[in-house]
């Protein structure tokens, strides 16, 4: 059996490969884990990841999810059929141009398809995302189910792309019924670094918090550990063929949300400043503009993402998981404990990642 996972340098990636190494069962050993990885010098984290990996005897593929023959070289396994490949592999951020992320998440989601196809894998679990619901309205005291239609009409954008790649999954498994495939949508994982927990870690400004109406709206979030435990589970059993499911570990309101981050970065006596919801769709189409004509830098919060997800009541309903025996093991301050730990372990990564620029 070989488990293939693509993404493994990234915050879901890192975690799956760490707990299949760790746990037992499944007792997954490194030779039966094959991983396609960039050859490049990353963050200090990535480096000493992909260090171990090495170490371990992890079977690494290098090569980019950009190149067809770099994918059908990872997705040639001895043992197809008892296989399973899990496509974490995406660029996550809203700093990146509109073609490189159309070309890793949508194209590069084909090319892995292909690979699945033309080798006979057994199993494909597809991450997906719940941005492929696009840009939801307050929805009146009603968690989002799985089926919600998805959204392949939005403006070119990170969503735009979950959404496209997707349609090709479903087209494939509309035309191949018979080929196993699970997907699933995370909600904003947190837990350990990475682009959901580093936006909301970018709105502390000095002793400031700006949040919409006080932050009284709820926000649906998932730890690491949870996505990773899903996609474990669906990897392991036959269950949920066709079908997909939200993710999410805990729904609080933004505001018990940004106290618990308050603890993580050391911030404890933060003061809210309460921005009255009637500011966010000026602002939405004021970025929006600004975007139009210069390109967003990496860190910056003026992204008309931003304006047009907060404040609003959205929240994200699990109960298709749960059904499926599958119930979120972590809380909210066990989540961020983790994250205060990564920081702890990281120091790094806040002065990076936290910094605001335009
Ligand atoms: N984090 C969230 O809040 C969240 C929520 C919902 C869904 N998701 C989905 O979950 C998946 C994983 O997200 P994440 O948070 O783990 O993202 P991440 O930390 O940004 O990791 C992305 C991974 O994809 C790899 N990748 C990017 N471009 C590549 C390319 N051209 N060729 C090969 N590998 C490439 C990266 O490799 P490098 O190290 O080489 O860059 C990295 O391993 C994505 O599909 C994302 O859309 C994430």
């Amino acid at each position: 059996m070989t488990i293939l996972i693509t993404g493994a340098t990234g915050l879901i990636g890192q975690n799956l490969v760490k707990t299949l190494l760790k746990r037992t069962p499944p007792n997954v050993k490194p030779n039966q884990i094959r991983l396609l990885i960039r050859k490049r010098n990353g963050s200090p984290s990535r480096n000493s990841f992909v260090q171990w990996v090495v170490k371990m005897g992890v079977e690494i593929i290098w090569g980019d999810l950009r190149s067809t023959s770099d994918v059908l070289r990872f997705t040639n396994v001895i043992d197809p059929d008892k296989s399973v490949l899990i496509h974490c592999g995406a660029v996550f951020n809203f700093y990146q141009s509109y073609q490189l992320l159309y070309n890793t998440n949508v194209i590069g989601t084909t090319r892995v398809l292909h690979g699945f196809h033309s080798n006979r894998i057994r199993k494909f679990v597809f991450v997906s995302s719940i941005a492929v619901y696009g840009a939801l309205r307050n929805s009146n005291g009603q968690g989002i189910t799985e089926d919600h239609p998805i959204d392949c009409k939005q403006r070119k954008s990170y969503e735009l792309t979950k959404s496209l790649s997707e349609e090709c999954v479903w087209k494939y498994s509309k035309k191949y019924p018979k080929r196993l495939i699970t997907l699933v949508r995370p909600s904003g994982v947190v837990g350990g670094g990475g682009t959901t927990s580093d936006i909301f870690a970018r709105m502390f400004f000095g002793r400031y918090v700006p949040l919409p109406g006080g932050g009284s709206e709820k926000i649906s979030l998932v730890d690491v550990y949870d996505v990773v435990r899903a996609l474990i589970h669906f990897s392991n059993f036959d269950i949920g063929n066709g079908e997909v499911f939200n993710v999410v570990s805990f729904t609080p309101t933004l505001r018990e949300f940004i106290d618990e981050m308050a603890y993580v970065l050391n911030r404890r006596n933060v003061k809210i400043l309460s921005v009255p919801l009637g500011l966010f769709k000026p602002l939405f189409y004021l970025s929006r503009l600004i975007r139009t004509f210069k390109k967003p830098k990496e860190n910056s919060l003026l992204l008309p993402v931003l304006f047009n997800k907060l404040g609003q009541e959205i929240w994200i309903d699990n109960s298709k998981i749960l059904a499926h025996g599958l119930s979120p093991e972590s809380t909210l301050s066990e989540s961020m404990n983790n994250f205060h730990h990564f920081l702890a372990d990281n120091p790094w990564y806040a002065e990076e990642k936290f910094s605001i620029a335009l």
